[in-house]
């Protein structure tokens, strides 16, 4: 584990960027597992800054991404597919082919998870998954006591986590039940992770996951395991470490 400290935001998402730039550069044809939520926002932002100034290429790009929810469509604003092209996507040359989420609007879930694991092993596997990390110490939506060998699956949102995700929806109860997610076997096996932490109230998990033992109870906490996880956090995450 390589832990790298930003001062803020802005220096973790920068310092963020450069390590996906780098893996783009050194190999164009990558396959990158993104994340949603508040966190990488920074990071895909300063992606984007260095595409236009022509510093970027993702023509040959591929990404996967983590976990989408079930029973939405692409088109509804609330999906991750919508987030990820608002956000990302739109701005950049990445080829519509080469963007992977799970089906939210299929809701046959094993079909959906059989078949997301087979595109990413007919992929080669991940090169680089980046991940943020939920205040309970979720990854995708795996949630506390998630079986360490899952692939591919469907879950029921914790009740944290649909009050969590209720700030994007216009009332909880519009708040999706279920979602698919990347299992934590299929995280584990990306070649590199990336993980972005910042803030204040994430310091605690951020000691708990990375200092305390490995257990399901903290699902992050797997990450100690793997031979080339990089932890980016601002100082206010840093704080207890
Ligand atoms: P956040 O979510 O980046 O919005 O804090 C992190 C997560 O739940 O994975």
């Amino acid at each position: 584990m390589k832990i790298i400290r930003a001062k803020d935001y802005t220096e973790m998402s920068r310092k963020a960027a450069n390590i996906i730039s780098a893996q783009v550069i050194m190999k164009p044809n990558c396959v990158l597992g993104l994340a949603t939520g508040g966190t990488p926002l920074g990071t895909y932002a300063q992606l984007i800054e260095w595409y236009r100034k022509g510093d970027l290429d993702f023509a040959e790009v591929t990404t996967v991404n983590l976990d989408e929810y079930r029973g939405i469509s692409k088109e509804n604003p609330q999906s991750y597919w919508y987030f990820m092209h608002q956000n990302f996507f739109n701005h950049i040359n990445i080829q519509p082919a080469h963007v992977h989420l799970p089906d939210g609007a299929n809701l046959d879930a094993q079909a959906v998870c059989e078949g997301y694991d087979s595109v990413i092993h007919e992929l080669g596997g991940i090169d680089l998954q980046l991940l943020g990390l939920g205040r309970d110490g979720h990854i995708g939506f795996n949630e506390p006591n998630v079986a360490f060998e899952l692939g591919t699956h469907c879950v029921e949102l914790t009740e944290s986590t649909i009050e969590a995700n209720k700030r994007f929806f216009e009332s909880k109860e519009d708040v999706p039940r279920e979602a698919y997610t990347m299992g934590i076997k299929s995280i584990m096996q990306a070649r590199k992770i990336l993980m972005v932490v910042n803030g204040a109230d994430k310091a605690d998990i951020v000691k708990k996951a990375f200092f305390g033992p490995v257990t399901p109870e903290v699902p992050a906490s797997i990450l100690q395991m793997h031979p080339d996880f990089i932890l980016v956090l601002d100082q206010e995450a840093a704080a207890q470490i």
